[in-house]
């Protein structure tokens, strides 16, 4: 079967949808994206995807190409054509096509708008199978992290990066703390046994998973501090993880080759691992 793009109102076979040339986000990285995570057919936190999509749209000053209903009904649309319940959405959005110049085209164009939807693996079910290990690189990104833009070239090296020493993701160090991974967010529990994660700010993006999660352990009564990592105490953590709306919950057991905590999955990590399952799979809570 082959795969169906939507496309600037169409639905095309995806070898058929094509970028124009001239389209900014091609030539300036001038957009933003998403992704959310489908489980069972449902979109998972679509509705903080949303919000933070239409938060990234005003940062950029970009208009919205559709109202939220109708946009809801577009990912639910590519996701059925494609025949995927379980897998992922991606959207995105660009200030459209006009002649090269780094100022906003001073005619407004219609902003260019694609959904794409693939199916992954099935949701991980043992954390300890799901657990993986990272590496640090420095975080040679801009300002704003805070904002999903396509603009992922620091990402995408430091990720190659992780890859080619056969680690899952690049933990990003920026003056001596840990920002976030390459594309998740990081997590510790430190050597005094604190659940952490780092203040959101325009160093990092403010991750869904991440606030679906803090949702849920402020529902179980579960202490965690939103505090700045450094470098020294991410390497004595005795557990990591990362999350994402593609990682979930994912363990990381090692680190620059060396193990986190004693190398295996903790307590703390897994009983979190078991509660997002359940937030995934069943037994919704609406994050705050
Ligand atoms: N990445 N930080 C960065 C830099 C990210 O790119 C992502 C998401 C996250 C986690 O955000 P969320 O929990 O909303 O997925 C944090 C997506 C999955 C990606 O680029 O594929």
């Amino acid at each position: 079967m082959s795969r169906i793009a939507y496309v600037n109102g169409k639905y095309l076979p995806q070898r058929d949808a094509m970028v124009n040339v001239e389209d900014r986000g091609y030539q300036f990285a001038d957009g933003i994206y998403e992704v959310i995570y489908l489980h069972d057919g449902r979109m998972i936190d679509v509705d903080l995807h949303l919000d933070r999509l239409e938060r990234s749209l005003r940062e950029l000053r970009l208009p919205a190409p559709m109202g939220r209903a109708a946009l809801v009904y577009v990912l639910a649309e590519t996701a059925r054509r494609n025949r995927v319940s379980n897998g992922i959405v991606y959207i995105q959005i660009t200030r459209g096509v006009s002649r090269r110049d780094h100022a906003f085209p001073a005619d407004p164009v219609s902003p260019a708008f694609i959904v794409t939807a693939r199916r992954t693996p099935p949701y991980p079910r043992d954390p300890a199978a799901w657990a993986a290990s990272a590496i640090t690189q420095p975080d040679q990104r801009w300002a704003r992290c805070d904002i999903k833009t396509v603009g992922l070239t620091a990402n995408v090296l430091a990720k190659q990066a992780a890859r080619e020493k056969g680690a899952a993701e690049a933990f990003l160090i920026r003056d001596g703390m840990v920002t976030e991974g390459a594309s998740t967010t990081v997590w510790i529990v430190d050597a005094e046994g604190r659940l952490r994660t780092r203040h959101l700010d325009h160093s990092v993006l403010p991750g869904c998973t991440r606030r679906a999660l803090v949702a849920e352990l402020r529902a179980e009564g579960i202490a965690f501090e939103e505090r700045g990592v450094s470098e020294e105490e991410l390497r004595s953590a005795r557990e990591a993880f990362i999350t994402s709306a593609t990682s979930f919950v994912r363990p990381i057991i090692r680190l620059d080759g060396a193990p986190v905590g004693d190398g295996t999955v903790g307590a703390v990590t897994r009983r979190l691992f078991e509660i997002f399952a359940r937030h995934v799979t069943g037994g919704l809570r609406n994050a705050a």
